[in-house]
């Protein structure tokens, strides 16, 4: 069986042999590839704070064997800003007070945007609160992470309006 598998890693591609077909995707990233961005909470896809984006969808890392990913798009907090331009995402979550001690922000953001990726954001926050509902915050920031995704869903809208007119 081979352990070899290539990914694009925010846009970067990577070669990798893995020595354990069990590998997660969270400890290859954090581990292998020295993106610690994402978190190790529960490791057991309860808490959400490893959350990365896997060909545009949310997935728990924690919970995807990185040799069943051959070939996918993996997108991190890592690979969200340009240069020091935050995503608006990011930008909204500082704005809203969308955390306190932000062990749970890296998958609350890449969370949002996967979100706001599929059309379900809305400007509904309990629909918001729901589409989140799979990433827990020990801090209970939700009031601001609710506001920061609302915000950044309105203007990622305006702006793909303006770029459309
Ligand atoms: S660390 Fe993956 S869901 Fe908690
Ligand atoms: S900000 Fe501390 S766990 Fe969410």
């Amino acid at each position: 069986m081979s352990l070899s598998l290539t990914l694009t890693v925010n846009g970067e591609t990577r070669a990798i042999d893995l020595d354990d077909p069990r590998v997660t995707l969270l400890d290859l990233l954090r581990e292998r590839l020295g993106l610690t961005g994402s978190k190790k909470g529960c490791d057991r896809g309860q808490c959400g704070a490893c959350t990365v984006l896997v060909n545009g969808r949310r997935v728990n890392a924690c919970l995807s064997l990185a040799i069943s990913l051959d070939g996918a798009e993996v997108l991190t907090i890592e690979g969200l800003a340009r240069g020091d331009a935050l995503h608006p995402v990011q930008a909204a979550f500082i704005e809203h007070d969308g955390f306190q001690c932000g062990f749970c922000t890296p998958g609350q953001i890449m969370s949002a945007v996967g979100l706001i990726r599929e059309g379900h954001a809305g400007d509904d926050p309990e629909r918001v609160r729901e589409g989140m509902s799979g990433n827990l915050c020990r801090c209970g920031a939700y009031i601001g992470i609710t506001q920061a995704v609302l915000d950044a869903q309105a203007r990622l809208a305006a702006s793909e309006q303006g770029e459309a007119a």
